[in-house]
């Protein structure tokens, strides 16, 4: 009998509350997410929805408050960061400043292989083959190993802290915000670069992103994070096509798009979000949207809906099946 192949990562309920000078602030509820092997994951939700929290738990750089974290089936929520070491080198970090993530005193090329000598991989003729041979994956000319960071422009920089996240054969990349700060095409080069290496590299990414094109692009499915929880989830194709939660479908509507004749669509006022989110250390009872839902009624108030399957996705919403059926 063949053993059934565990997932990469896979988060089960996990919470993480931070104790600040305001009180306890729940900044992820009751998560649950699975990351194959070569599969590509999108995060979005509003400024504050704690996508970024999730990313830090799932690189073990936060300890959820409760929980658990497996990796290819084992679990290491408890794990010290002794133990933790080889782990830490299966999951890398793109975030969405380079210039930041690169250390400026050090060459392009000895910002590569630094992850390999603190992992100690290799001996240090190794290294330097290994990070000549990533620095031309990610399309930098040989000339560039000597370079300084500073050198660099910002879509090179961010090539640069692709190859070092690499270095070590991660098996998932988190990319938060990776390529928000570049322009459009300096965007779409890193994005098919992406592609390429997921390709070659079997790696599997987190993606976190504002961008809901660039998530319609790149991820095979989507988590939609409101006020610290998963309110819509599955295929993206499908929560974009036909979103069921309200959240969701507010901000699809805020996407514009091209007209035919080389206009951008009118945005329907009434459709957008109106007003803030509720605030992290004052979660409301029942759904944590109903002040800013179209549909919200007694119901809503009273009772916290539940993550449930309705046709082709997850929805946390008690009225899914009377939006699917609009
Ligand atoms: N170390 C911390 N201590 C206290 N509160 C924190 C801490 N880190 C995050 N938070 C709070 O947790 C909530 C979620 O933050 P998080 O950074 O995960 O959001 P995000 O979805 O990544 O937002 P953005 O899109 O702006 O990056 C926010 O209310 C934030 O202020
Ligand atoms: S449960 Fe109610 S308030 Fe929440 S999203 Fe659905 S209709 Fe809106
Ligand atoms: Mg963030």
């Amino acid at each position: 009998m063949s053993a059934i192949p565990q997932p990469l990562i896979e988060l089960s309920q996990i919470r993480k509350v931070f104790r600040t000078s305001h009180g306890a602030l729940t900044a992820v509820d009751s998560i649950d997410l699975i990351v194959e092997r070569g599969s590509t994951i999108g995060l979005v939700g509003e400024s504050g929805s704690g996508k970024s929290t999730v990313a830090r738990m799932l690189l073990r750089l936060l300890t959820p408050t409760s929980g658990s974290i497996r990796i290819l089936g084992e679990d290491v929520t408890g794990w010290s960061d002794k133990k933790l070491k080889p782990v830490r080198s299966m999951l890398q970090w793109v975030s969405q400043h380079p210039a930041a993530a690169l250390f400026p005193n050090l060459t392009v090329g000895q910002n590569i292989m630094e992850p390999m000598r603190i992992h100690g991989i290799g001996m240090a003729q190794e290294r330097q083959r290994k990070a000549r041979g990533l620095l031309a994956k990610v399309g930098i000319p040989q000339e560039g190993f000597h370079a300084f960071p500073h050198e660099l422009s910002g879509g090179q920089q961010q090539r640069v802290v692709i190859a070092r996240a690499l270095s070590v054969d991660p098996g998932c990349v988190v990319l938060d915000e990776a390529v928000s700060s570049l322009d459009v095409s300096v965007q779409a080069q890193i994005l098919n670069l992406l592609q390429d290496l997921q390709e070659e590299m079997n790696l599997s990414y987190l993606f976190i992103s504002h961008n809901l094109a660039v998530i319609r692009l790149v991820c095979d499915e989507v988590a939609v994070m409101f006020l610290g929880r998963v309110v819509e989830s599955g295929k993206t194709r499908e929560v974009f096509d036909h979103p069921l939660h309200p959240y969701t479908k507010k901000l699809l509507a805020a996407v514009p798009s091209f007209t035919p004749d080389g206009g951008v669509t009118q945005l329907d006022e009434s459709s957008l979000l109106q007003g803030d989110p509720p605030s992290p250390l004052n979660i409301p009872s029942g759904c944590a949207f109903r002040s800013r839902c179209p549909y919200a009624r007694e119901r809503c108030a009273q009772e916290r809906p539940l993550l449930r399957r309705v046709g082709t996705q997850d929805v946390a919403c008690h009225f899914a099946e009377e939006i699917a059926a609009e």
